[in-house]
């Protein structure tokens, strides 16, 4: 049978496998023809339409506490909540079976996988082919997006996985009123995924299935089609397709043909005690506390000042009628990383977890609750570890950890107590200022503000961050990540980075660009930064820039707050602590903007010619050495 792989298409002749039954809310030809055409390819013993309500949440809970996928925790300490334990080998986003199978190898461009369209397809006719035999098709209806904002954009996700639905109706907004939405003629992105273990008739399934050999993985954009399939992997971003496949790397394609940015950012809201309101929209590379920056408390010393939440993640950004940018979260949840979050760190995020929640590679308390390292200051005495095995102290010792490190928790962003009053606004909320951010021990200043929006792409398309895992490279080698959207952005990095070039010269009043480190060192290895709520400082001097306040001084790499620019109340930070966390070190400077070089040599067939003559031009300022850029000598 010739299976149908387009959206845009009918099938002319009827399936051979048994046709579906469709609600009658579905009403829009080219689904029903799609769903038709993947159960015909998957091949599954049933079919489920979500509706997205709390009875089908709690039914399918229930269904995977009865498979074991799932643990009830205890519903006093951590009500309506679950843990999940996944299989060893399926813990983490997989860049290395990332794919971008755009119809030209140099659309997806040298930051990408690519494989030709056609030939993926045929591999994927195959992997797919009775991958959800013996189980249940999920069909999970979302919109990323507030429903029917004109910035918001749906999806329909096809998945044989319980874990994958219940987890998209927290992360997005899940349920049928997509189909309202969308009519009989609305645009969608589809979305297939299977955890690739289809089961024998009397097969006993298992708690985590998944495909163990991770070269067996599958997780494929085709941007000219704007679709997604996932194979062979059942966690986070490889799974729950509207986060970084669709809401980054389709959106992504998306945003750049429309004319608009899909971005790797958080977004935050900064209110003065005067009541006058900034909102700010941050990238930082994955593992440098995006969720915690966007959940920031605000030191005692700053009394009346709030920091508000509208995402810890994504942005999806567009020009206003009014000539300002606007931006939507367009998740619904948060999907965030346990380790090292506490109730000092981020009673935010630890408050939105509370209740409702499900967490994945957490360790197990003998009360029944969830803990993980750096939960609390003293170890629990006993734990079931995240592989369930029994765990104590005595394990920590050894360098055992109770919990994966990028363990999660799936959480309602609806419960976060410092989430935004305009986060479900449809028109989203108007930015006023972009953040870049690294993990930079040596060379970049905790903030600086660069000269223009050319000099702020610059800078953020060669941003580089060391790395605390050996995941995605060696452990504290810098990896230039543009944007931070390195393993995000679904088309030519060159490309991307000329369409933010392109989207400064429509905005009248471009959002000012930041530069900040919350990472530096000095030479025995020590944080010059304390970081976390004292960051509230650094955030009040760029809103107070933003609006063209605050002054500052002039350098070679943009402007920087003096000493005195910055609000200590409260905290113990001379001025030689300042100096030597703001320094900017020639020397070192040459050299970074050198090695900027590797990444541009990488991008050059597409790379725009303003990179190359903004690095010409901080080379040589920076070869007249000003006395000033020393200032902690
Ligand atoms: C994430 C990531 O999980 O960026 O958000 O890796
Ligand atoms: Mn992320």
């Amino acid at each position: 049978m010739a299976f149908l792989r387009r959206t845009s298409q009918i099938p002319t002749q009827e399936a051979e496998y048994p046709m579906v039954e469709f609600p009658d809310y579905i009403q829009h030809p080219r689904i029903r023809a799609w769903i038709q055409d993947m159960v015909g390819l998957c091949k599954p013993d049933s079919v489920y339409f979500c509706d997205g309500s709390q009875a089908e949440y709690d039914e399918l809970c229930e269904l995977l506490v009865d498979s074991g996928t799932f643990i009830r925790l205890n519903p006093e300490l951590r009500p309506n909540s679950f843990l999940a334990r996944s299989d060893p080998s399926d813990v983490a986003r997989m860049e290395d079976r990332t794919f971008i199978c755009s119809h030209s190898k140099t659309d997806a461009g040298p930051t990408n996988n690519w494989m030709n369209p056609r030939e993926m397809h045929h591999i994927l006719d195959k992997t797919f082919d009775g991958c959800m035999v013996g189980r249940t098709m999920y069909i999970v209806p979302f919109s990323m997006g507030p429903l029917g904002s004109h910035i918001a954009y749906c999806g329909i996700e096809l998945t044989d996985s319980a874990y994958v639905a219940v987890n998209m109706k927290i992360m997005t907004r899940m349920g049928k009123a997509v189909y309202d939405v969308l009519g009989t003629d609305g645009e969608f992105v589809p979305c297939v995924h299977s955890v690739g273990m289809p089961l024998e008739p009397g097969q006993q399934d298992i708690a985590w299935p998944c495909v163990k050999d991770n070269n067996e993985k599958w997780i494929v954009h085709f941007p000219e089609e704007r679709s997604i399939w996932s194979y062979g992997s059942g966690y986070g971003g490889n799974a729950l397709l509207g986060k970084k496949c669709f809401a980054l790397r389709i959106a992504s394609v998306i945003a750049r043909d429309e004319g608009w940015l899909a971005e790797h950012m958080l977004i935050m809201g900064v209110e003065s005690p005067e009541g006058e309101k900034t909102y700010v929209a941050a990238a930082f590379p994955s593992a440098c506390g995006k969720t915690n920056f966007a959940m920031l408390i605000p030191p005692k010393s700053f009394e009346g000042w709030k920091v508000t939440t509208v995402g810890d993640d994504i942005a999806w950004i567009k020009l206003g009628k009014d000539g300002k940018i606007y931006a939507i979260n367009p998740e619904a949840g948060f999907f965030g990383v346990a380790p090292g979050t506490n109730n000092k760190t981020n009673p935010n995020a630890m408050a939105s977890c509370a209740k409702n929640s499900i967490f994945t590679n957490v360790a197990l308390t003998d009360d029944g609750d969830v803990w993980w390292e750096g939960m609390t200051k003293e170890l629990p005495a006993h734990l079931i570890d995240w592989q369930g095995n029994d765990w104590t102290p005595e394990d920590a010792k050894n360098g055992k950890k109770s919990s994966h490190p990028n363990s999660r928790f799936t959480a309602p962003a609806s419960q976060c107590p410092s989430i935004d009053e305009n986060w479900e606004n449809p028109d989203g909320v108007p930015i006023s200022a972009f953040i870049f951010g690294g993990r930079r021990s040596g060379v970049s200043p905790l903030v600086f503000q660069a000269f223009n929006w050319m000099y702020g792409v610059y800078f953020a398309a060669t941003m580089g961050s060391e790395m605390t895992a050996a995941a995605f490279g060696k452990l504290g080698e810098v990896r230039r990540d543009p944007f931070a959207m390195l393993p995000f952005a679904g088309y030519h990095m060159a490309d991307y980075i000329n369409h933010w070039l392109q989207f400064g010269r429509y905005i009248p009043e471009p959002p000012r660009m930041f530069f900040v480190n919350w990472f530096r060192k000095d030479a025995e290895g020590n944080f010059l930064w304390p970081g976390f709520s004292e960051n509230m400082r650094v955030l009040q001097w760029i809103v107070s820039r933003a609006k063209s306040r605050a002054r500052g001084l002039e350098t070679t790499l943009g402007r920087i707050p003096t000493y005195e620019d910055l609000d200590w109340t409260g905290m113990d930070f001379t001025e030689e602590d300042f100096d030597k966390v703001m320094s900017i070190d020639i020397d070192l400077w040459k050299q970074e903007i050198l090695s900027h070089e590797e990444l541009f040599i990488k991008l050059y067939d597409r790379l725009p010619k303003e990179m190359l003559a903004t690095r010409q031009l901080l080379l040589s300022s920076l070869w007249r050495e000003p006395e000033w850029t020393n200032r902690a000598e």
